[in-house]
């Protein structure tokens, strides 16, 4: 095991592992937010850089700092190696360019956008944005492709993470779609107009870290802070059926993999990513086809939990005068339309005389 302490906390871990997943094996704020690494997909990472830290010592055996910021999803630590992430104004610093780059393009849509509330850009936006933009040339446009009923692309969003077309490569047998082109041109497209109808092609909708993949059979149908989130499950012959049931009432709006704090879908107890299928995501929206186990609990800054109090309320009483809500008689006279009766006896009743 190797030593690596993260902003003054020191964590041991097996050679090789990341700085990133140290610090997650150390938890809460200390750990850099990731854009493009997720975890269950192989060679997802090193696209986004806002999770650059600071290594102030290399290690016992050479103790220099690294003179740049390195990424933490993809440098191994060494043994005795010290970094510092939010103790770091240099990386504090960064990551606000980091972000204003990503922001360039990326349309500020949150208002209309599904993604709203559960936007890992939204939460780096609202950390490291600033409100106003320093850039003056024209932004990057794209004609609207169609890929498919199920899925929606809004390529304006996407920040090129890739995490999409690794879900395509790893889950789905004959992938049909990619990054086309390069630089400011790049985009997310299919091969000559082709849909993505794979079973598994739901799960680049759990991936994407931005709205730029959503889902069309939700798509503005509620805003995900009206939901309620619920782990349900049932026998699927395709995945492993379990996943979270987002309600309003008894209607199930929509249906999503079960995600951890780090907004990556959850392992099974084997460490097997529990990616759920097309048909539990988009064809099984009929409570009685699914057992509720409970209430999913998100992490605790979320605003999905804003508004589920647990708390039980007192009914309000308020003490005030009733003629507060009627109005005064000689105002309801005055703009009392002509032909419309006006109950005297009524108001004097309401006001109380
Ligand atoms: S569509 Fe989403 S998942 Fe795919 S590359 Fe763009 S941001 Fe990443
Ligand atoms: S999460 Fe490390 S570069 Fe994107």
């Amino acid at each position: 095991m190797a030593k690596v302490t993260i902003d003054g906390v020191t964590v041991e871990v097996e050679p090789g592992t990341t700085i990133l997943n140290a610090a997650r094996k150390i938890g809460g704020d200390l750990v850099p937010p990731a854009m493009c690494y997720y975890s269950k997909l192989k060679g997802s990472g090193g696209k986004c850089r806002v999770c650059l830290v600071e290594i102030s010592k290399g290690s016992d055996a050479n103790p220099n700092p690294m003179p740049k910021l390195q990424a933490s999803c993809c440098t191994p630590i060494a043994d005795g190696m010290e970094v510092k992430n939010m103790t770091s104004p240099k990386v504090q610093d960064m990551r606000k360019g980091v972000v204003e780059f990503l922001l360039i393009n990326h349309p500020l849509d949150c208002p209309i956008c599904d993604q709203a509330g559960e936007c890992d850009l939204q939460n780096l936006g609202f950390n490291y944005g600033v409100a106003k933009t320093r850039y003056q040339e024209e932004r990057r446009t794209f004609d609207r492709i169609d890929i498919g009923d199920k899925i929606q692309l809004h390529m304006k969003r996407c920040i090129l993470c890739y995490r999409c077309t690794y879900v395509a490569d790893q889950l789905t047998d004959n992938r049909v779609h990619g990054i086309m082109n390069r630089g400011d041109a790049a985009e997310i497209s299919t091969y000559i107009q082709n849909a993505v109808t794979n079973e598994m092609s739901g799960n680049m909708i759990d991936v994407c870290p931005v709205g730029a993949l959503t889902d069309k059979t939700f798509r503005f149908k509620s805003r995900v802070w009206f939901l309620k989130p619920f782990d349900a499950h049932r026998d699927c012959p395709t995945c492993a059926g379990k996943t979270t049931v987002w309600m309003f009432g008894n209607e199930i709006y929509r249906v999503t993999a079960r995600k951890d704090v780090y907004h990556e879908v959850e392992s099974d107890a084997n460490g097997k990513p529990e990616f759920i299928c097309n048909t539990c995501r988009f064809e099984t929206k009929d409570v009685k086809e699914w057992t509720v186990e409970g209430p999913r609990k998100m992490e605790g800054w979320s605003v999905i939990n804003q508004g589920k109090y647990m708390k039980q309320t007192a009914k309000v009483e308020i003490d005030a005068d009733p003629r507060l809500m009627t109005g005064r008689v000689e105002d309801r006279k005055a703009i009392s339309m002509n032909g419309t009766n006006f109950n005297e006896k009524e108001a004097q009743l309401s006001d109380g005389k």
